[in-house]
């Protein structure tokens, strides 16, 4: 999906998931396990408001299993409930159920003394596009049933979704903007595929994408590529060139192809060929301390 967000594209979501909020106890917000913070909406504490929330980190099986921990920790600081989602396996689906009981356990308590029942708890998924929204949906409820978004000119009735006994979902995802005005959120964006690569420099992306890797995950990149000692210190420009004669990358005069290296980069990184990987974790935000996307900021990985 490629959605270009201009204001007034964003007033009109902001205003399509508050009408739909009305409708719904909790909230289930999807981020992209490898970075929860650049994939999060810059406004989503405006928009959720008191709502109940669960936390899904979808894409969780590429991500680093460590800072997925990590992350869980983070959010239950801040009193959220956080859940290491696989929706292409299912994997963690189990447990967005029983957290969406448990948030609305009270709640059930409190109309049962009343003598009242409430029947099953009503859900709306929302999240940035490409996050997995629409896989999700489809997975808890065991078909092709998400809507994946609007056609002009057709008004439809809501669809509830029924996910088990208790749990039903808006079939029609929230689609929320992602945090373009950020640099280092726009490019981790760019690095996993939530921003389509006609529109970017896949040379400059993949050069930033080898350098953090570089940084953070040397032995990861040594292994995929099967790189001598210390070449992952190479600069990332020169690194390519090594990948690309490696991979055959070559053009004729025996040139390296740089835009087939970059776009073999991102894919092997995007599927998850050269591991698990996380781009963000919590103690950066914690801390508060910058990433710097340049070489040589080794501090950044004492933590
Ligand atoms: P959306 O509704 O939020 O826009 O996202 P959607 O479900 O269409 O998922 C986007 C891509 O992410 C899909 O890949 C989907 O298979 C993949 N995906 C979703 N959840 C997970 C997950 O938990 N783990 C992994 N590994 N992948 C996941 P795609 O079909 O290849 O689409 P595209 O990337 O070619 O657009």
């Amino acid at each position: 999906m490629n959605i270009q967000w201009y204001p007034g594209h964003m007033v009109k979501a902001k205003r399509k998931i508050m009408e739909e909020l009305k409708l719904v106890d909790i909230v289930i917000e999807l981020l992209d396990a490898r970075i929860p913070m650049s994939s999060r909406n810059p406004e989503i504490e405006n928009i959720v408001g008191n709502k109940k929330r669960i936390i899904v980190l979808n894409k969780s099986d590429l991500a680093d299993p460590a800072i997925n921990m990590e992350w869980i920790d983070y959010f239950n600081r801040e009193d959220k409930k956080a859940i290491p989602v696989d929706s292409v396996s299912g994997k963690g689906l189990k447990d967005i159920l029983s957290a969406s009981g448990q948030l609305m356990k009270e709640k059930l308590n409190r109309l049962k003394s009343k003598g009242l029942l409430l029947k099953t708890v009503r859900a709306l998924i929302i999240g940035i596009p490409n996050v997995g929204k629409s896989t999700l949906i489809n997975k808890l409820a065991g078909r092709n049933a998400a809507q994946t978004g609007d056609k002009p000119g057709i008004t439809k009735a809501k669809q509830w979704i029924k996910v088990g006994p208790e749990l039903e979902l808006l079939d029609t995802p929230g689609i929320l903007w992602p945090k373009f005005e950020d640099e280092r959120a726009g490019m981790n964006l760019a690095f996993t595929g939530a921003i389509k690569d006609e529109i970017l420099d896949i040379n400059r992306l993949s050069q930033e994408l080898l350098a953090i890797l570089a940084d953070k995950y040397p032995e990861k990149l040594n292994s995929r590529y099967k790189l001598g000692e210390n070449e992952a210190d190479i600069a990332p420009g020169k690194l390519m060139e090594i990948i690309g004669r490696k991979r055959g990358c070559i053009i004729s005069g025996g040139d390296i192809d740089m835009h087939r290296v970059s776009a073999l980069l991102l894919d092997e990184f995007r599927c998850g060929k050269i591991g698990r990987i996380s781009l963000e974790s919590p103690k950066e935000f914690l801390k508060n301390i910058p990433i710097n996307y340049t070489r040589g900021n080794k501090e950044q990985d004492e933590y």
